[in-house]
């Protein structure tokens, strides 16, 4: 009798250490049911609120999740202002003068905190919901967003410059990215389909344009007036013929060598993504299932939970 109860508690504590190890299962859609039934309905009515009045918004918050799950996981590092402590990701090369959206998140948690009547939703948790609250109001796929991520004490503008691939990356560089946070092929090729809203600056693309020769060149050429090759560096063009709408577009627009960055085009050149990019361009259902997949596994990138981390009350700085 003692010697299965002993075999029972190292049966528990092994498959305790595998869940704790393996990093899943430990989110979960319900974790604020009790402790704030109101939470993701509040979130919810201020996205669809601030979509209504610009609908970049929505794009730009679905980048600020990407962002934070790829430098340390999904912790709210991105949020972290600059303080003799905070080394902010603000000041990364991918992010300066280009993330935005922070006033949203503050209102955002201004509002998640009066309804729940304490500061229970974290950060890092707020950018998944609104990632998917913004993507479902540009008229996107929804799916369950997976909840519990606790916030980073400590944020790293290193990091954020090693870890978030930039616009000029071949396929190869790509993949590898990806890879190192745990991301497959197809799962880069899914997510990339992200920039079917929003923008880019000019000096993102001025180099695909001009240099390129994977490019439509009537489109081109369209581009060259919003981009001169002399300055104009932070002049806008949409990710795909549809900036507002999350559909099939930026997809289609591959396949017709209407990519905006050059890493937008790598998916489509000629090599081991080009299938996928083909079906997605037709198959809406597809894409939309899919994206809903990747984005819920991007989500579990090394979430900090249970006593590890905080849960902010002013996300742009840590509690006292
Ligand atoms: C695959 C590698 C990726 C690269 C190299 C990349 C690069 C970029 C660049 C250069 C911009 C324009 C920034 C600027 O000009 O200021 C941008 C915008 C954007 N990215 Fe990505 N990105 C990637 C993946 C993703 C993923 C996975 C998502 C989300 C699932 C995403 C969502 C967005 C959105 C929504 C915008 C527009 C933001 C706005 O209008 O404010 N990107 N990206």
């Amino acid at each position: 009798m003692a010697s299965r109860c002993y075999f029972s508690v190292l049966l528990h504590a092994f498959v305790f250490a595998t869940v704790a190890t393996l990093g899943f299962s430990q989110l979960t859609p319900n974790y604020y049911d009790y402790s704030c039934p109101n939470a993701l309905s509040t979130i919810k009515s201020v996205v669809e609120a601030e979509v209504q009045k610009e609908n970049r918004i929505g794009a730009s918050l679905l980048r600020l999740h990407f962002h934070d799950c790829f430098v340390n996981g999904c912790d709210g590092s991105i949020l972290l202002d600059p303080s003799p402590t905070i080394d902010s990701e603000k000041n990364a090369r991918p992010n300066i003068q280009s993330v935005r959206g922070f006033e949203v998140v503050d209102e955002i948690k201004q509002a998640v905190d009066q309804a729940c009547g304490k500061s229970v939703v974290s950060c890092a948790d707020i950018l998944a919901i609104v990632a998917r609250d913004s993507v479902v109001a540009l008229g996107g796929p929804t799916w369950e967003v997976q909840l519990g991520r606790r916030d980073s004490t400590t944020a790293s503008r290193e990091a954020a410059n090693a870890n978030i691939p930039a616009p000029f990356f071949s396929l190869s560089e790509l993949i590898t990215n990806f890879k190192n946070h745990g991301l497959d092929e197809k799962d880069l090729v899914v997510l990339s389909g992200g920039h079917t809203i929003g923008y880019a600056r000019c000096i993102n693309f001025k180099a695909h344009i001009y240099n390129d020769s994977n490019i439509d060149p009537n489109f081109a050429q369209y581009l060259k007036y919003i981009c001169p090759i002399n300055g104009g560096d932070q002049n806008l063009a949409p990710l795909d013929s549809t900036a507002a709408n999350f559909d099939v577009s930026y997809y289609s627009n591959l396949v017709n060598k209407n990519g905006l960055l050059h890493s937008d085009q790598e998916l489509f050149n000629g090599d081991s993504t080009d299938s996928l990019v083909q079906q997605y361009s037709y198959d809406n259902q597809a894409f939309f299932q899919d994206f809903a997949n990747s984005i819920i596994k991007m989500g579990n990138i090394q979430p900090l939970t249970g006593d590890q981390g905080e849960v902010r009350v002013n996300c742009r700085k840590v509690n006292y």
